[in-house]
């Protein structure tokens, strides 16, 4: 049996610092989809942002601290006093809350970033610790840029941070320069050297490919908090994965002295998918436990091994992280209660008009497609919700034009809260009319900046899901889209991140966005 002394707390951070990864921007609508599915993999605690960075990011924290339940809701905030109140503001109504307090303490952020000096940045972290505590029991600190800061002070601020009622000390690798068996050495003068009562916790970048490495280096040198995002997320070159940090401590726990998680890893691979579409990061074939290879066996002799016996040349159990063969769930005579008691099944609940748009696509669908999967439905019911939440443009219709002879043409009808707008373009290719002509109907100029695209299951009539970067104004956006037709599935996409820019620009004229990134 395990103890409750070696439980590792998984500290989601998808939504604040895999939000940060450029590209990136997630509606309140769809960060909530997300820390709902978080909270199906049971995550121990889910990071929705950083309050006072922006108006949206506060909407995000609350709507989601009033509405998921099960893990314990957190929140990022700088020591400034003000902060603190504001990300209690946007935390208050969760079952069970965390405000993470953070300041800089290596000498190249104090002095060229936040021009204080260490007995500033001492007091501020007493004071801003302190004000937290008041708001809530459970505070977090983080000395950003951990792994440069001399030792001593940073002891001597992590000592002040516990002293002013910090109960979990987070050492972040805000730079990814941590090397396994120094960060591990890291973690252990921490503990022989701070006084007190306290969990500590990893947070470490990937800027040389070492996060998970250093964060179970980490966890066995005493941290029982790690922090991950979903597909390695996050800024510049992202977060720990989640989906590593956990599979690696289930399938070795001999090196991790029984240590366990409660994540239901059966909900990692839905999670994974999730987060790609809704962020519009694809994944790479090859990533671990969540790549579409991490299961596929290419060589003769490995085929003949799996084919014997899967253990021959797997690790995890496909199954066991949620990567089963797609199953298929419906087909083209399926009623409108089918469709919602699949969705049920999956864990995925949609009410309304919600239900009725999805249905519709889903109807759509079946008459172009003999077999719907599991998988075909989350990506048009994910489409959909996004689609029916927020968006300015809905594409009413679409008709190209194209071939070896003649310019390749595109007509699109879109439908806004004034009616109906149509346009007409011709382009390079039919994909490149179909974007031309959606940027004339909704007025907004963007250019191309990335396109890729995968089938969402196998087949002649699979689902081609395409994801779009578009730069417009500086800002960039991404959007997917999904259909059995690859011109169609673009110009969804393509619909997608214009609407996100379009959102995006409503939202910054509605309310300044600050420069307090962490
Ligand atoms: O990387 C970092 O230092 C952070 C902190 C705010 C924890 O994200
Ligand atoms: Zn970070």
């Amino acid at each position: 049996m395990t103890s409750e002394a070696e439980k590792l707390i998984i500290f989601d951070t998808t939504l604040r610092d895999g939000e940060q990864s450029p590209g990136i921007s997630l509606d309140a609508s769809e960060k909530l989809e997300i820390a709902e599915q978080l909270a199906r993999l049971n995550v121990d605690y889910i990071e929705a942002g950083f309050p006072v960075a922006s108006p949206g990011d506060f909407d995000a924290v609350s709507l989601i601290a009033g509405k998921v339940e099960g893990p314990a809701i957190a929140a990022l905030s700088r020591t400034h006093l003000s902060d603190v109140d504001r990300c209690w503001d946007a935390l208050r109504h969760a079952e069970r809350a965390r405000i993470h307090v953070f300041i800089s303490t290596s000498p190249v952020h104090m002095e060229s970033m936040l021009r204080m000096t260490p007995a500033q940045v001492l007091e501020a972290t007493r004071s801003g610790v302190a004000r937290a505590k008041e708001h809530t029991s459970d505070v977090e600190f983080s000395p950003q840029d951990a792994t440069r800061t001399p030792l001593d002070f940073m002891i001597e601020v992590l000592t002040a941070a516990v002293e002013a009622g910090a109960n979990t000390l987070n050492i972040p690798d805000t730079v990814g320069y941590g090397i396994p068996w120094d960060f591990g050495a890291l973690i252990s003068y921490v503990r022989k050297n701070v006084p007190g009562d306290y969990i500590i916790s990893t947070h470490c970048h990937n800027d040389l490919g070492l996060a998970t490495a250093n964060s179970l280096a980490g966890a066995q040198a005493g941290a029982r908090q790690i922090e991950v995002c979903v597909n390695g997320l996050g800024e510049r070159a992202g977060n720990a994965a989640l989906e590593e940090v956990v599979m690696a401590v289930k399938i070795r726990p001999d090196q991790f002295n029984g240590m366990y998680t409660q994540i239901k890893t059966e909900e990692i691979a839905r999670t994974s998918r999730l987060v790609s579409r809704l962020t519009g990061y694809p994944l790479q074939y090859n990533k671990a436990v969540v790549g579409r290879n991490a299961f596929a066996h290419e060589s003769g002799i490995h085929q003949h091994g799996v084919l014997a016996n899967k253990k021959t040349y797997e690790i995890i159990d496909a199954e066991s992280v949620g990567q089963k063969s797609s199953q298929i769930v419906l087909g083209k005579h399926s009623g409108r209660h089918a469709f919602s008691d699949s969705l049920e099944k999956m864990g995925i609940k949609v009410q309304g008009d919600a239900l009725t748009a999805a249905f519709a696509r889903f109807k759509e669908l079946a008459d172009r497609k003999l077999d719907i999967t599991e998988a075909d439905l989350e990506a048009i019911v994910a489409e959909e919700l996004g689609i029916f939440t927020t968006d300015t443009f809905v594409l009413e219709e679409l008709a190209v034009t194209g071939g070896t002879v003649g310019t390749p043409t595109a007509r699109v009808v879109l439908s806004t809260a004034d009616g109906k707008v149509e346009a007409t373009s011709e382009g390079n290719g039919m994909i490149d009319a179909a974007g031309k002509a959606i940027q004339k109907a909704t007025n907004i100029e963007a250019s191309l900046i990335g396109f890729s695209v995968s089938s969402v299951t196998g087949g002649v009539d699979a689902l081609g899901d395409v994801v779009i970067q578009l730069e417009s104004n500086g800002s960039k956006a991404s959007g997917k889209g999904v259909s059995t037709d690859v011109v169609e599935a673009s110009a969804r996409a393509y619909l997608n991140a214009i609407n996100r820019i379009e959102r995006r620009r409503s939202r910054n004229s509605e309310g300044s966005e600050g420069e307090v990134g962490p």
